[in-house]
């Protein structure tokens, strides 16, 4: 398999993490972004302590950040042939009238101008190449709706919406731009949801069983693994106890 550059947004944790391993595993260099300097070093030693020949640059941005661009620019030498578009975050679960004016800002910030800034800021770079390859973390909250959800889901239906129309725009160019959209994945999505509390995110995945990141990285490494003129346009998944956002089989031990 031919070896490419990838640049993985939120690969300090969860399913960003997890990606980082499937694609060091296949010998592509990569590019990790999340803010977090400390957790990066540690998701490259133990990338290069299983995969010692992958070579992995850091960048410790914010995915909004306007230096993001000229950082990334030097290290790659403006080639980026895949963008695994994945930080992201939900902050609160409160009803829209009570819900922080801050958490919006952040969650909009974060999953919609950050997730669009990447690909306006690589895109130009496959074209040029004529290959690329994008896929966005939506979400089912970027296709159906829930109470506590109104900003995430918003955030989510946008990056839905704004995948759809870059598809229709890069088609033809040998650029795929897929998408997955996970139900309940145990991250620390949920912990940063609820700001720490940790009781509050373990009781989401209480008595059932949920996706685990790695379950996310091994359906994005099929989809990318695809010969190139096939693309996925999107995979939805839950676990099998999920059936929606609100419905969830429970199990009492
Ligand atoms: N877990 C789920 O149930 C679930 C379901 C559907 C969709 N998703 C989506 O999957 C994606 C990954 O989430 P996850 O479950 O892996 O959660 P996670 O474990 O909390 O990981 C989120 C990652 O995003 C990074 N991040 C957050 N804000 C950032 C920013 N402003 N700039 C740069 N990096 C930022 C975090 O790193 P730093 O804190 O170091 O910046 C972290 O690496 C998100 O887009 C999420 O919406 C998750």
């Amino acid at each position: 398999m031919q070896k490419f550059k990838a640049l993985i947004t939120g690969a300090s944790s969860g399913i960003g993490r997890a990606m980082a391993f499937s694609l060091a595993a296949k010998g592509h260099e990569l590019f990790l972004v999340s803010r977090r300097r400390e957790k990066l070093e540690e998701v490259r030693a133990e990338v290069l302590r299983v995969h010692p020949r992958t070579t992995v640059h850091l960048i410790d941005l914010d995915v909004s950040d306007p230096r993001l661009a000229g950082v990334l620019s030097q290290l790659s030498g403006d080639r980026i042939d895949v963008l695994i578009n994945n930080a992201g975050l939900a902050l609160g679960r409160d009803k829209f009238e009570s819900s922080e004016v801050a958490d919006w800002e952040q969650m909009i910030q974060t999953n919609v101008v950050g997730n669009f800034k990447l690909v306006h800021l690589v895109l130009p770079w496959m074209l040029r190449h004529g290959v690329g390859d994008i896929i966005n973390l939506c979400s089912i909250a970027g296709h159906e709706t829930y109470v506590g959800g109104a900003i995430y889901c918003a955030t989510k239906h946008a990056v839905h919406a704004f995948t759809k129309v870059i598809r229709e725009e890069t088609c033809g160019k040998n650029i795929r731009v897929m998408q997955i959209s996970p139900g309940m994945v145990d991250t620390e999505f949920s912990t940063v949801r609820f700001k720490g509390d940790k009781a509050k995110a373990e009781s989401v995945y209480a008595n059932m069983r949920p996706l685990v990141a790695e379950d996310i990285a091994r359906m994005m490494t099929f989809m990318l693994e695809q010969p190139r003129h096939v693309v996925i346009d999107e995979i939805i998944t839950m676990p099998t106890d999920q059936g929606s956002p609100t419905t969830v089989v429970r199990r009492h031990p």
